[in-house]
């Protein structure tokens, strides 16, 4: 039995009470630790609507957010002088690392060079080239943020299918792209619960169907109004869900025979390979979005298109009235971004880096399970290359939602601080740790009886 629901006595098979006091001894000892992050912030960053510069710094299960003095390879240090393993990494944003060197080279050359010009310089003439080879898409263009590159691919799929609607899986999420907001409850089609100042129903332009579940995909796409499919190789988003095997290959069938455009997002299942799962299991997508650590942490991303729909595109582009395309902003593809993004391609997201990435996720996989077999915890762990996560429910999970019934909120966040008070930092949403290539074998192995530590506590 795990809800959020303050009625149930067991949540992923620990006792509620447990739960609830492993949260308040752990919050006192966060709180103890940090005498000078407290006076400045329990109360709230000054001059902020609800207290912070971004209101997802609320949802860290901490007392407070934790207020950063530095941060540098795979670890942070807060203004009390604790320094944590960081196993967040921004939540894929610095999945290289804190400030990679070549980043951070690449940065000070640029700054005395100018920061934004809306003109290309001579890093823009390599990376062209670089993402065309490492992707395996001929025709690229550069945003800022994962959730631009989204909204802008799935407009040129609108216009070159002349068709309204998309479809995405249950559970998804793409960044803040208005139209994938939606979920299925009790199997109905809904707007995604909780979204501000939605008046639209979301319905009416998105479907929505479960990962994995190829006969409503059948269903959802013969009558052949959906122009594109938009789609995470892995949900990650929830607690985690691997495709079926086969489920991807059903996915590009489908997708073609009815001329229906399939997006991949790669944002966070970069973790997979240098190439992404994209090049690791043969996808073959019409559009390849990738965000977050494409330049080492300055914001950055890159939207790809197949040869067929670039030049359905420029077709389009001919015909289409004149006027502004809907796509764009202002510091979009600015010099920054090349020098970062070059850097980061050319000598960070090595195939070395990515070899020990998997070497360290692996062992994190088998150490974390370890610890949940020894207590006998009915849990798993799920791992897309070095995206690591434990999931408080037995497993493998199949959709959204079996993943949303998985969600331990309470749980979890006892554990998250737990954890923290141990010098580990996790990612706030489900679990989730990822392995850079400035993780040290040390660090996992810190992270790994820390884990314990506190199954031991929850299974006593
Ligand atoms: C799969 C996926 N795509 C897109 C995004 C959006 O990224 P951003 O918030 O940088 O726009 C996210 C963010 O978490 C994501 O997980």
């Amino acid at each position: 039995m795990h809800s959020s629901d303050g009625s149930k006595t067991s949540i992923g098979g620990i006792s509620r009470d447990r739960i609830v006091e492993l949260r308040e001894t752990e919050g006192a000892a966060f709180r103890k630790a940090r005498p000078k992050s407290q006076a400045k912030v329990s109360n709230g960053l000054p001059g902020f609507f609800g207290g912070v510069p971004m209101h997802w710094m609320n949802d860290w299960p901490t007392p407070f957010p934790i207020l950063v003095d530095s941060a540098k390879g795979a670890a942070i240090t807060d203004i009390d002088g604790n320094r944590l393993d960081d196993f967040c990494l921004g939540d894929t944003g610095s999945m290289f690392g804190h400030s990679p060197p070549p980043v951070a080279r690449a940065i000070r050359r640029q700054a005395g060079r100018g920061l934004t010009y809306m003109l290309p310089s001579e890093d823009a003439l390599a990376i062209g080239p670089l993402l065309q080879q490492r992707f395996g898409l001929p025709f690229w263009q550069i945003a800022t943020t994962a959730t631009d590159a989204n909204r802008f691919s799935l407009r040129v799929a609108r216009a070159v299918t002349g068709r309204e609607k998309i479809l995405v899986f249950n559970g998804c999420y793409h960044g803040s792209v208005d139209e994938t907001m939606v979920r299925l409850i009790d199997g109905k089609p809904v707007n995604r619960p909780g979204l501000a100042g939605e008046f639209r129903d979301l319905t009416r332009t998105a479907k929505v169907i479960e990962f994995n579940d190829v006969a409503a995909l059948e269903a959802a796409l013969k009558d052949r109004d959906v122009a594109c499919v938009i789609a995470e190789p892995v949900l990650t988003n929830s607690c985690m869900v691997l495709a079926d095997p086969g489920f991807h290959d059903a996915l590009r069938r489908l997708t073609r025979e009815t001329g229906t455009l399939l997006l991949i997002d790669e944002t966070h299942t970069i973790s997979t390979g240098p190439g992404g799962y994209t090049r690791k299991y043969g996808l073959d997508p019409d559009f390849f979005v990738l965000g977050k650590p494409i330049a080492g942490g300055v914001p950055a991303s890159v939207w790809g298109m197949s040869d067929e729909v670039a030049s359905r595109y420029a077709a389009y582009n001919r015909t289409k009235e004149p006027g502004y395309s809907g796509m764009g902003t202002t510091l979009s593809a600015n010099p920054l971004q090349f020098a970062t993004m070059r850097a980061t391609l050319e000598e960070v997201m090595t195939a070395e880096n990515y070899d020990r990435m998997d070497h360290l996720a692996r062992r994190l996989d088998a150490g974390l399970t370890g610890v949940i077999d020894r207590y006998r915890l009915p849990w798993h762990v799920a791992r897309v290359g070095a995206r690591v996560e434990f999931i408080c429910a037995p497993g493998p999970l199949r959709n959204g939602a079996e993943a949303e019934t998985a969600h331990a909120p309470e749980l979890e966040a006892a554990i998250h601080v737990a954890l923290v008070n141990r010098g580990v930092l996790i990612a706030p949403f489900h679990n989730m740790m990822l392995i850079s290539p400035a993780t040290s074998g040390a660090q996992v192995n810190r992270l790994i009886s820390a884990f314990g530590a506190v199954a031991a506590k929850l299974a006593a």
